[in-house]
């Protein structure tokens, strides 16, 4: 049993046993009640401690994808497998359903950092804080606005980014899924008709669809939407809204220009558009750039934080800033329906943003994407894929490859146990491209190298 592991990765060997071995099971339609070779042998095999395959192996018991029977070694219990399978059939945004998943495969197109990445000391720590000195924090609610400690820290924040505004003008919500849902569900009615950009994020879309609001697609262009087609869409369909990714879109990577982002405000202003600006990538940059809120931000420009996607998506700590009226009507709705964020989550992330230990996490991943980012974009390269515009910073890249469409990449994918994002996820009607969403932090994994190079292999389609 080879299991091609690779020391040099950033992902503990450990962990890349785990994930081989449960890719192995799967591939291998391995029947229930097989038993595994012994460790010593794994290890021999694959010149690997004992100690690393065995706790790897422990690890795959407590997941219920195998079991430990006392003098036989691991048997397999695929049956747990299948059960987490429909258990949790999207692993992330944008996974392809049936495609199920298991925790062995590598989620090339997930839209969140590797759990080997998170960091835990200092995030243990300030929950240790809070919960041994801060009783209010361990038991009460939170203001309708958000922790006044917390806001002031992302008050901060917006002024380095240049985003000027009072601290009145910020409300926390549980994650920027909140401030969008705040967002859909006060400022817009069903028959609504609102601006999107193709591809998106996929969960806005079912947001909208969910509240009755129609979408029209703008495309979107390494350098923002497109601004020629948005005019169009403007004079013809008089939306009343646009949803817009300032840096590091979802999907494409691709981050706003300055002409573009002053267009966009000129339009909006003409048209009585208003801008929903979702930034929740904008931590992987660090400084000013360019951002519509930082342009003016009025009653006609609403911006959306998070902290899901560098600290930790399991907080569920996000903002809103916008003009004050439509501010304290969003504040009125999250207590209706929420009766607040959660003080505990906020007190945690207020003080890893007072200490600084929150600024030098982000710094350290910005430096590791970026070194991911440059051994990705080579690896596409070589393996002749084309890359949508370059991304600078990050977690993504949208790429396709020249020589294979999507049925045979996503079978290639398969048999080295990658999971792909799904071929419709990020069109607003569904529509299949042959575009992937890939996540910087996954692609230098042993497993996205092979992949990669067997699409390469792969003859283009004879006509
Ligand atoms: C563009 C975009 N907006 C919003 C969200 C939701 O973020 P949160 O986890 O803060 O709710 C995501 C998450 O993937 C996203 O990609």
């Amino acid at each position: 049993m080879e299991l091609r592991i690779d020391r040099q990765a950033m992902v503990p060997v450990v962990q890349q046993i785990v994930d081989a071995l449960a890719c192995w099971l799967r591939r291998g339609e391995v029947p229930p009640g097989t038993r595994l070779p012994s460790v010593r042998q794994i290890a021999r095999i694959n010149l690997l401690s004992q100690s690393s395959v065995a706790e790897a192996c422990e690890r795959l018991v407590a997941q219920g994808v195998l079991a430990s029977r006392h003098g036989a070694g691991f048997i397999v219990a695929m049956p747990a497998l299948a059960a987490q399978g429909q258990q949790d059939c999207r692993w992330f945004e944008g996974a392809e359903v049936k495609q199920g998943g298991t925790s062995g495969e590598l989620k090339l197109g997930c839209g969140g950092l590797p759990e080997s990445w998170r960091e835990t000391d200092d995030l243990s720590y300030a929950i240790r804080q809070v919960s041994r000195t801060d009783m209010a924090g361990l038991f009460n609610y939170s203001t309708p606005l958000g922790l006044p400690a917390l806001r002031q820290q992302i008050h901060k924040r917006l002024k380095h980014m240049d985003i000027v505004v009072e601290e009145s003008r910020i409300l926390t919500t549980a994650g920027a899924s909140q401030g969008l849902d705040l967002i859909v569900r006060t400022l817009f009615k069903p028959g609504d008709c609102v601006v999107v950009e193709n591809p998106g994020y996929s969960l806005l879309f079912d947001l909208l669809r969910l509240h009755g609001v129609s979408m029209i697609e703008v495309p979107r262009t390494p350098r923002g939407p497109d601004i020629e087609v948005l005019e169009a869409l403007l004079v013809k369909y008089r939306p009343s809204g646009i949803f817009i990714n300032s840096f590091y879109h979802n999907p494409t990577g691709s981050s706003l220009a300055p002409a573009v982002a002053q267009r966009v405000l000129q339009l909006a202003k003409t048209y009585g558009l208003l801008v929903i600006e979702d930034d929740v990538y904008a931590d992987f940059h660090s400084g000013p750039g360019t951002r519509l809120a930082a342009l003016g931000i009025d009653d006609n420009v609403i911006y959306v934080g998070s902290y899901s996607k560098t600290l930790s998506s399991s907080l569920r700590v996000g903002f809103v800033v916008a003009g004050a009226g439509v501010i304290s009507r969003l504040a009125e709705v999250k207590m209706i329906s929420s009766m607040g964020a959660s003080r505990f989550c906020e007190s945690v992330l207020a003080s890893l943003l007072a200490s600084g230990a929150y600024r030098k996490l982000v710094q350290r991943q910005r430096q590791r994407l970026s070194n991911d980012r440059e051994a990705a974009l080579q690896v596409l390269e070589d393996a002749e894929w084309e890359v949508f515009g370059k991304p600078v910073g990050g977690l993504f890249i949208w790429a396709r490859s020249r020589r294979s469409d999507y049925a045979q990449v996503r079978k290639q994918a398969q048999r080295f146990g990658v999971l792909l994002s799904s071929a419709t996820a990020f069109s607003p009607t569904a529509e299949a491209s042959d575009w992937q969403r890939i996540n910087v932090a996954y692609a230098c994994d042993p497993r996205a190298r092979a992949f990669f190079q067997a699409t390469a292999r792969d003859r283009p389609q004879a006509f």
